[in-house]
């Protein structure tokens, strides 16, 4: 059965659910794509845990200055500026995301829950402090340099990234923002997201449990079960803005 655009023109209450896919057309690399110098050698999740920084914090801060350098220099895509147009047609749209990035909020979207953290937020590894940054990252297109983290302002802790790493809780209060959204949204969209990681990856499944329309657009085509699951394959910047102008056309 096919997605029919009049449920999401009759939605009281929209989530929109998004992983890297949605900024792979702006140019950040997702977390599963091959990459290329330094980083070639590294899986993603081998940087992105709490023990990589205790044994290699250059490294790790070298990761992310690169990936923060990546993002500083990028635009948001058709498909991060959809998802603002769509909420302001829809009554109520809530907008929760696996990404580190700020492209969504550029693209005009507000109240943005960033379930695994910001890249522009980071924080002392030692006593927790808000760091605020002193510069922006080079791009450096020869695929970026290990870089000593810098030190916290109050008691010289290594400087972390404002990320959540894997074996770290969710940030609390974003993680229940997002379940009930779930629990109360009658459609949700699911973008760009290999579902790999959970919690994140059950934001969909609450929603399809308490009774809401899925809708997941991927480069390839998702399983689904059951009458209230879809799957729309593509890239997000060309079939989300194609649903939204459908949307719009009364
Ligand atoms: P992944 O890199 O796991 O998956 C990206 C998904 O986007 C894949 O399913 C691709 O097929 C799809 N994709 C790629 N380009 C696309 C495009 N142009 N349009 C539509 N879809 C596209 O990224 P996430 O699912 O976000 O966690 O990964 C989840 C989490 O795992 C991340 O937040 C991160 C990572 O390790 C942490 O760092 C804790």
């Amino acid at each position: 059965m096919e997605f029919q655009v009049d449920q999401l023109r009759s939605a009281r209450h929209v989530v929109v659910f998004s992983g890297a896919g949605i900024s792979a057309e702006s140019g950040i690399p997702t977390f599963r794509d091959a990459l290329t110098g330094l980083w070639e050698n590294f899986a993603p999740a081998a940087l992105a845990t709490a023990q990589a920084f205790r044994n290699d914090p250059a490294l790790v801060w070298g990761w992310y200055e690169w990936r923060r350098a990546k993002v500083l220099g990028a635009q948001p895509n058709a498909a991060h500026r959809a998802i603002a147009a769509l909420a302001r047609r829809v009554p109520m749209l809530t907008v929760v995301t696996q990404n580190v990035d700020d492209l969504l909020e550029r693209a005009g979207c507000c109240d943005v829950l960033h379930l695994h953290g910001s890249l522009s937020s980071p924080r002392c590894f030692a006593c927790a402090r808000p760091y605020t940054f002193s510069a922006d990252p080079l791009d450096e297109p020869q695929g970026g340099r290990r870089i000593e983290p810098p030190r916290c302002r109050h008691c010289n802790g290594k400087v972390r990234p404002g990320v959540v790493w894997f074996g770290e809780s969710l940030p609390d209060d974003v993680w229940r923002k997002a379940v009930s959204a779930a629990k109360d949204c009658d459609v949700l969209l699911s973008i760009g997201t290999s579902g790999l990681v959970q919690p994140a990856a059950e934001i969909p499944r609450i929603a399809l449990q308490h009774g809401a329309q899925v809708l997941h657009i991927n480069l390839q085509s998702e399983p689904v079960k059951g009458d209230r699951e879809f799957s729309l394959a593509g890239r997000a910047a060309e079939v989300l803005p194609r649903l939204v102008e459908e949307v719009f056309a009364e």
